[in-house]
């Protein structure tokens, strides 16, 4: 992983300079009260801290360029609503279906969509970021989510348990007293020549995060860690991760799950089935 353009922590609104300031400390960068339009030309990328709460913005762009997580509206809000329920691939791929709700352990959580339609459909995801200005988004996406949601949604977040770490480690020293069902992996792919293409939002985040080189390193981990079956997303045409081939695949137009099955989810999994017999 490489924070491959330099990130700066700006904040032209007075109210929030002293939780702006904090934050830039926590994660080393440097903090301007200033709007990202304002920041020295070597900064690249800005969290912004404001009324909404935070994005990250490329400098000298106007707002519509700014990234937030936003679980209440937008796409992913339509795609909750409409977006076809248990019949989605990701569904199918991580086995839920009606009376089976896996815990899947999203190990490259990102913006968190994935993790969302997930915890939308009823399953509790707990979900792994490494990089502190992601997971700072994140973060704030569920904080939002949580305090100014319906009913509905707080229950949707209250499934999502966010940890700001590096996956590989947390993966290969479990200590937790439960296993995750499904382990899911997601990450980022090499940005290829027709990355004009790629929407805003994901170049943003290749300018960010670069590429998840590593990412081979999961799967072992994850394939020991998961009780039934891991499963990895990748774009429609791309290589096995690590090169190790799936027991099966459910392929759309552009990306493609891989699934690698351990043992067969059982009928009735839930959380208070998981509970009775823990591990
Ligand atoms: C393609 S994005 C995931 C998108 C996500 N599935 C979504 O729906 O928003 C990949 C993310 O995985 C994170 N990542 C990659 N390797 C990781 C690891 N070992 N531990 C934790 N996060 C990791 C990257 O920082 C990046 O934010």
């Amino acid at each position: 992983m490489t924070e491959s353009k330099p990130v700066a922590v700006c904040c032209p609104t007075t109210a929030h300079h002293s939780e702006a300031q904090a934050l830039a400390t926590q994660l080393g960068l440097d903090f301007y009260p200033s709007a990202a339009t304002e920041l020295p030309g070597e900064v690249a990328l800005a969290l912004l801290c404001d009324a909404q709460g935070w994005a990250l913005q490329p400098t000298g762009c106007k707002a519509p360029g700014a990234v937030r997580v936003d679980f209440a509206g937008g796409a992913v809000d339509h795609r909750r609503r409409f977006g076809g329920g248990k019949g989605q691939m990701i569904a199918k791929a991580v086995g839920l279906k009606a009376g089976v709700y896996p815990r899947v352990l999203d190990a490259t959580a990102g913006l968190g969509r994935d993790a969302f339609v997930l915890a939308s459909l009823g399953c509790q995801v707990e979900l792994f970021e490494r990089s502190p200005v992601v997971a700072t988004l994140l973060a704030d996406g569920l904080a939002r989510a949580y305090a100014e949601g319906d009913s509905e949604l707080r229950g949707i977040v209250a499934r999502m348990t966010l940890h700001a770490q590096d996956a590989r480690s947390a993966l290969a020293d479990w200590t937790q007293p439960w296993r995750p069902d499904v382990v899911y992996l997601d990450p980022m792919f090499p940005e290829r020549q027709k990355s004009a293409q790629v929407k805003k939002e994901m170049a943003l985040f290749h300018d960010l995060v670069g590429r998840d080189d590593d990412a081979g390193d999961l799967l072992a981990p994850a394939l020991a860690l998961a009780h039934y079956r891991v499963v990895v997303k990748r774009p429609r045409k791309a290589p096995f991760l690590a090169g190790v081939e799936p027991g099966y695949q459910l392929a759309g137009k552009t990306s493609r799950y891989d699934i690698y099955p351990l043992k067969a989810l059982p009928a009735g999994l839930n959380a208070e089935t998981r509970s009775a017999t823990p591990d």
